[in-house]
């Protein structure tokens, strides 16, 4: 991974910034992960959750606050129909199955996005999971679900006029379903592509983005321990000037 002379910079000093409080994941890859084995695309979805699993339990581990993980875009329905059942059959498993585990470990999880296109069954799941988790005071989980960062934003500014960007940022946070939720301090995106694909494009406006390689499924957490350990080591600027040049 190239560093910017910054990056050496606060390298040089020995200067550790924080660990991130709201990571984002851009989950990609489980398609070719399945193709590569001669295995149906779901079979890599399948994997998918499990490396979900492991995430969500390294995260709180590392002690990130906020983890908010992209499963299925407002796009994703133009995908053929059987594997948009398999993924939307998948994530109401997942919900019922990880709940009792989410609640010992404290973790409350929401999910975002529409609620109106997923099937009952699924919208129950959802309610269910996100009523019995709402007492954890651990880690905040948030699913996003037919989520679009755009629409996120149109519904939030349909609400009216905001008077500042914090109070634009609690509207958008209500209006995704997601609850409120600080700035992406990191976005990570697997399976080597290089885009946003839609993901919180507001709240990552100032997000250290990390693309890895990796393909989802073999997301591992020492993968998440490698890309927060590199976020330590950037100097984040917000637009003003590194420590070294406003000395
Ligand atoms: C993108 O990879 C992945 C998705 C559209 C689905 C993400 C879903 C999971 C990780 C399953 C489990 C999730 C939860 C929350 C239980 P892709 O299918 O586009 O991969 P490709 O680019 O290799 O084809």
């Amino acid at each position: 991974m190239n560093r910017s002379t910054s990056e050496n910079d606060s390298l040089e000093s020995g200067a550790r910034a924080p660990a991130p409080r709201h990571v984002a994941i851009i989950m990609d890859g489980n398609g070719r992960w399945a193709r590569a084995r001669g295995l149906p695309r779901l079979a890599g979805h399948r994997e998918g959750a499990v490396a979900v699993r492991r995430a969500v339990e390294a995260a709180a581990r590392l002690g990130i606050r906020t983890l908010t993980l992209f499963a299925f875009s407002g796009d994703n329905w133009k995908r053929p129909p059987d594997e948009v059942a398999g993924l939307l059959v998948l994530f109401r498993r997942y919900l019922a199955a990880e709940t009792p585990a989410l609640v010992r470990r404290r973790v409350r999880l929401s999910v975002m996005g529409r609620r109106d296109r997923l099937p009952a069954p699924l919208r129950r799941a959802v309610s269910a999971a996100e009523r019995a988790t709402a007492g954890g005071r651990g880690l905040h989980l948030r699913i996003a679900i037919d989520y679009s960062g755009r629409d996120a934003i149109l519904g939030a500014s349909r609400r009216g006029p905001a008077r500042s960007r914090a109070g634009f940022a609690r509207r958008l946070g209500l209006a995704s379903g997601g609850g409120a939720a600080s700035d992406v301090d990191l976005l990570i995106r697997t399976g080597g592509e290089h885009r946003l694909s839609d993901f919180l494009l507001w709240e990552s406006a100032y997000a250290e983005l990390t693309f890895a390689s990796v393909m989802w499924p073999d997301f591992t957490p020492e993968h998440l321990e490698t890309a927060v350990s590199d976020f330590r080591r950037r100097e984040r600027r917000f637009g003003g000037l590194s420590k070294r040049a406003a000395s």
